[in-house]
């Protein structure tokens, strides 16, 4: 269950949560992690025929979610202390950027924080786990990382198929 900190306050429970996050725009659900904790937990890596089990389990909730916001494609992202380049990449997640689209991450293992700069442009963290299904709108400055375990396996939805693309904050004039 993800944990919400703002600047005065702290949120743990669902239904206080999706209402903070539903205030910034932020869409927040949970799908249940049951069916593929076995297929996941514990691997630094993923097949490409696990990964394909893990779409496939949830091609419901991630066909619902492409008809509704227009995503084109999904796919399955592993982190893991193994990950060659791993510091370079959360280099780039640390820095406060946007995406012209949709930042979709549904959190099937391990764990990491998204800081969200709000409409008011106060910042709060996001600390998802597994079961979070989290959208940063399209737009919306942010940036992620890892906690110390440096674990991570989520589900990704995309817009385009141009994939991961940031707009860094300290390349623009603010
Ligand atoms: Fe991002």
């Amino acid at each position: 269950m993800a944990i919400v900190r703002a600047t005065t306050k702290e949120y743990r429970r669902a239904s206080s949560v999706s209402k903070f996050l539903t205030q910034h725009d932020v869409d927040f659900r949970q799908w249940d992690i049951d069916p593929v904790e076995k297929i996941v937990r514990g691997k630094t890596a993923l097949s490409d025929s696990e990964k394909s089990e893990v779409l496939s389990t949830y091609s419901r909730e991630i066909e619902a979610l492409k008809r509704q916001n227009h995503y084109v494609t999904a796919d399955v992202v592993v982190l893991s202390p193994q990950t060659p380049n791993l510091e370079n990449l959360l280099a780039m997640f640390r820095k406060e950027h946007y995406h012209s689209e949709d930042e979709v991450r549904f959190i099937i293992d391990g764990s990491g924080v998204f800081t969200i700069r709000g409409k008011d442009e106060r910042l709060f963290d996001v600390e998802v786990s597994p079961g979070d299904m989290i959208v940063v709108p399209a737009r919306t400055w942010h940036w992620f990382d890892l906690k110390p375990d440096r674990t991570i396996k989520a589900v990704r939805l995309f817009q385009t198929t141009a994939g991961w693309t940031p707009i860094y904050r300290d390349a623009k004039p603010n």
